[in-house]
């Protein structure tokens, strides 16, 4: 009796840990298994379950993810840079490779000490971008951690801030608006010095008395279906992108759920607009002698 109970025990206590190494093998990755150092190693600096990308008057910073993915979603949890980050951009992204790239945007323009940053988001397909909008935020960005995320399945590409959808751009083929859907692309991170531009159009420039200049990372997610190179392209396009299971689990970022905003997100994405948006490239005709066709009439 009692060695039975015993082994019950111990397979209680092996189900437990089992589970919980499950559930932290999403969130808690550290940095490391998914991503490394791109340039300037010396100013990327972990720091516990912190990494930290520095920008002073030498050098920016940034990190890559080791993998490409087909559809998934990504998130990091960022606190920007404190104080004065006037002139500087902190950009998290996804991107492909080569000429003709895809590429998906969060670029966080600093201010002065107390002005509110902006957050821009773009999408570039097919190597053309041009589909800048900006938003303030409902909280100071730089007093504590919030998340970032980009959602993408063949439906949308979605930006949220906190889970709160502030972007969606749908897939419009059916208008002949071009959709990324057969590249493979990479999650990035970088701080660099953009006074040319990014704080009131560029009047206002990097004060370096200030430096350096810190964005810090407290967690990263990537779920996604990881592109095997070596597998070929029309294999992987067609295991990330049909329907079913992979060896990452369900692609649940795929699922029917996912093709669309709920109702509550779409409440929610029509608040944030109302009450944040700042510019929008589809509300802009002095830029755009012809209306970009996917922003609708
Ligand atoms: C910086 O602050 C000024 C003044 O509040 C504001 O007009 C501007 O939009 C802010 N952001 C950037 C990136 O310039």
């Amino acid at each position: 009796m009692e060695s039975s109970d015993g082994g019950g025990w111990r397979r209680m206590v092996m189900v437990l840990y089992v589970a919980v190494s499950m559930v932290g093998s999403g969130w808690c990755s550290k940095f490391d298994e998914l991503v490394q150092p791109s340039w300037a190693t010396d100013h990327v600096i972990y720091e516990g379950e912190l990494l930290k990308l520095k920008l002073d008057n030498s050098s920016g910073a940034g990190f890559a993810s080791k993998s490409k993915y087909l559809y998934g979603k990504v998130t990091a949890e960022l606190k920007l840079v404190e104080g004065d980050s006037a002139g500087t951009v902190t950009a998290f992204y996804m991107s492909s490779d080569g000429l003709n790239h895809n590429e998906f945007d969060f670029e966080f323009l600093g201010n002065r000490t107390g002005e509110p940053y902006l957050v821009q988001t773009n999408l570039y397909i097919n190597g053309v971008g041009d589909r800048e909008q900006r938003m303030d935020l409902w909280f100071d960005p730089t007093a504590d951690f919030h998340a970032y995320s980009i959602l993408w399945n063949p439906r949308q590409v979605v930006f949220l801030v906190d889970d709160t959808p502030i972007r969606v751009f749908p897939n419009r083929e059916d208008r002949g608006v071009a959709f990324p859907r057969d590249q493979a692309m990479g999650v990035y991170s970088s701080i660099w010095n953009a006074d040319d531009w990014a704080t009131e159009g560029g009047r206002v420039k990097t004060d370096w008395s200030h430096a350096p200049f810190v964005a810090t990372f407290r967690g990263l997610r990537i779920d996604g279906c990881e592109w095997a190179p070596e597998a070929g392209g029309p294999v992987e396009l067609r295991r990330c992108g049909g329907s079913g299971w992979g060896k990452e689990g369900r692609y649940w970022w795929k699922e029917k759920a996912m093709e669309a905003l709920s109702v509550h997100q779409s409440h929610q994405l029509i608040w944030a607009r109302a009450n944040h948006l700042v510019y929008d490239y589809c509300n802009d005709p002095a830029r755009f002698t012809t209306h970009p066709p996917e922003c609708g009439k």
